[in-house]
């Protein structure tokens, strides 16, 4: 009853959120993003008869408070699935992410647990069932038990039985790079589920971005059909602006941006007026990613250098799904 999993992190190109029922674990809206195989999670679960509780470490460090019992009442839901409400187990996870700077740390980590989970319990889940399970650790975690381009649909129905993740486009569709601009390993002030809760109880704003959803998606699916970067890239770029707009129309009003991620977005943008093709995006932290072709790396990672705040970059290229040690 051991098993050890990995799994990728991933980036949003229209991204979740927004939660219809939190619970569950449910979107407002389908999303889409990329798997990076540069920012990745390993765990181990471990089931043990006689064991009374659960025990967790994050690089080999024992966790507790709110991050433990995340992980605790995701294993319950797996307990409740096999009717074995007494097994506990080891988990023990290693996650190659500067943890909640931005990077979806939960992402990868919940696919891994989940993928980890599930083999020890002899589960044999079709990865669309994996991908339900994964969602209701973390929604975005969905979209990590795939490699390549991965859409997240949202579903209609109250139990969450049609809200899972598809691939769309496989790994080989397309060699483009991913670089994670690290500005800041600070734990962030406002999480993303509290940040999209707050939005879509409160923000003015948020009919707005549901709106512009459809089109957003429609388009970026073509781009990526085609490999039209250019397209791919504003429509990505777009999106991330109207969802952190979002933040602004709440009550009350934040944003997870810095100095020093307007100074990165400020960068991208001078890129492109002198003929480069980078874009960026952003999620609930102030790291920024900075899409690109792999011809362009040299000169993208050498602008992006220069920008005074930027203490490491992590570059990425479009990753596999999950694996098993
Ligand atoms: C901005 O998946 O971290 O990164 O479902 O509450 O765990 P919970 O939220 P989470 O939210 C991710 C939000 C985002 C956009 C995205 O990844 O699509």
């Amino acid at each position: 009853m051991r098993a050890t999993a990995k799994a990728n992190s991933n980036i949003a190109l229209i991204k979740y959120w927004g939660k219809r029922n939190e619970r569950l674990i449910l979107p407002t809206n389908n999303s889409l993003s990329v798997t990076l195989d540069g920012l990745y999670t390993e765990t181990t679960v471990h089931f043990q008869e006689g064991r009374t509780e659960d025990a967790f470490t994050l690089n080999n460090e024992p966790i507790t408070g709110i991050p433990f019992e995340r992980v605790t009442e995701f294993l319950d839901i797996f307990r409740s699935y096999v009717g074995k409400h007494n097994l506990y187990a080891q988990v023990d996870s290693i996650n190659h992410v500067p943890t909640a700077a931005g990077f979806a740390s939960s992402a990868s980590g919940f696919a891994a647990l989940a993928a980890a989970t599930a083999k020890a319990l002899q589960l044999d889940l079709s990865n669309e069932q994996l991908s339900k399970f994964t969602r209701q650790g973390s929604g975005s975690a969905c979209r990590s038990v795939y490699g390549g381009f991965v859409e997240w649909e949202k579903g209609e129905l109250d139990d969450g039985s049609d809200s899972f993740a598809v691939q769309i486009a496989p790994q080989e569709h397309w060699d483009l790079r991913i670089a994670a601009v690290v500005l800041t390993a600070q734990e962030k002030d406002v999480s993303s589920r509290d940040g999209m809760k707050l939005t879509v109880d409160t923000s003015l704003f948020y009919d707005g971005w549901l709106a512009g959803i459809p089109h957003d998606l429609q388009e970026i699916k073509s781009g990526i059909a085609a490999r039209d970067f250019e397209k791919v890239g504003s429509i990505a770029e777009a999106n991330c602006l109207k969802m952190h707009a979002t933040t602004l129309g709440a009550n009350p009003p934040f944003t997870y941006w810095q100095d020093s991620t307007m100074a990165v977005m400020q960068t991208v943008h001078l890129l492109r007026t002198k003929g480069t093709l980078a874009y960026f995006t952003i999620d609930a932290g102030p790291n920024v990613k900075v899409l690109y072709l792999p011809e362009d790396e040299e000169q993208v990672l050498r602008t992006i250098r220069q920008v005074d705040a930027v203490t490491d970059i992590i570059v990425s290229k479009v990753g596999d799904g999950i694996s098993y040690q």
